[in-house]
């Protein structure tokens, strides 16, 4: 899959009593984002513990003003299949809770990058119907299509910058597997579920790039906006181009204002702060790694 993972979803680590949100609430201003924690890579000299989740992804979200709280793995996974990980199972509980809290008027916004986005789209079709592309390490220009305009991720966007998006190689793919948009259009339930923001081409195959859901608050990018800033691995594919760092800033921005619409909370301040990120060292793992800072869970 992604060698670099990471669904992000808003925490949801409340009693149901707790989490009743009714319209018209006014922005939760301090919200806090639940991260999915991935189990380590074999390969990983510096990983303890059995999961780990990567320092960008934690800064991308502090920088738009969000705290995180990091979904640890309960299990001892050591497997990254996309269908029978710890990382899958708890992307499953959380994409069900989401389901049915949003059904119940409760606003639960979920967003999922790379393996994220692929994880998302073998939840929603309950299959697993990626395809591998040529798409390792490399930054594209995102085809963009007319739901763009209408969407609720791209619509605030500067026209500037859609336009930089769609002609400067500036998202940064770094993934095997993708869902081509044959596969896409072919399948009723991803069809019904999402709208297609963008595509792009390995030179063989039409992949979707960035998606959201019709009817949920859930969005889905194949590439990395948290790495243009935070990520300097000297590598094709990485790019720090001013343009590249503001797609960055607008996805995260955009994020974090759909979690103030949630008002999710911890039963109390002390438990909200044993949750936290802040209770964790991130590892400093070289220049040259893929990932130059990683946080490592037991
Ligand atoms: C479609 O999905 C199947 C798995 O169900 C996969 O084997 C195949 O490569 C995919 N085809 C394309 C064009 O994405
Ligand atoms: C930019 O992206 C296009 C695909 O749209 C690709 O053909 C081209 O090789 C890329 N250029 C670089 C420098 O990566």
């Amino acid at each position: 899959m992604c060698r670099s993972a990471a669904a992000v979803l808003t925490a949801l680590l409340c009693a149901a009593r707790l989490c009743a949100a009714g319209r018209n609430q006014p922005l939760n201003y301090r919200p806090i984002i639940g991260v999915l924690a991935q189990e380590n890579l074999p390969d990983d000299q510096y990983a303890h513990g059995f999961s780990y989740i990567a320092a960008s992804y934690v800064k991308y979200l502090e920088g738009a003003g969000a705290r995180v709280v990091p979904v640890r793995l309960l299990l001892p996974g050591g497997d990254v299949d996309i269908q029978t990980s710890q990382y899958s199972r708890a992307a499953k509980i959380f994409y069900d809770l989401a389901l049915k809290a949003n059904d119940a008027g409760d606003y639960f916004p979920i967003w999922g990058t790379c393996q994220g986005f692929q994880q998302l789209s073998v939840l929603t079709a309950n299959k697993n119907l990626l395809t591998l592309t040529n798409t390792k390490a490399v930054a594209l220009p995102l085809t963009l299509t007319p739901a763009t305009q209408s969407s609720r991720l791209f619509r605030s966007f500067p026209k500037d910058l859609l336009q930089s998006l769609a002609e400067e190689n500036i998202t940064a793919n770094f993934h095997k597997w993708s869902l081509s948009l044959q596969n896409y259009s072919r399948n009723a339930k991803l069809k019904r579920f999402y709208k297609v923001l963008s595509t792009n081409n390995d030179g063989k195959k039409e992949f979707i790039s960035t998606m959201e859901a019709h009817r949920y608050p859930f969005y889905a990018v194949q590439w990395h906006p948290e790495k243009t800033p935070f990520e300097w691995v000297d590598k094709p594919g990485m790019t720090h181009s001013p343009a590249a760092i503001r797609a960055s800033f607008y996805t995260s921005s955009f994020f974090v204002s759909e979690a103030m619409k949630n008002q999710h909370h911890f039963s109390s301040l002390v438990e909200e702060e044993r949750a936290l990120i802040y209770n964790f060292s991130p590892v400093f793992r070289g220049m040259n790694s893929i990932f130059i800072q990683n946080y490592y869970f037991d």
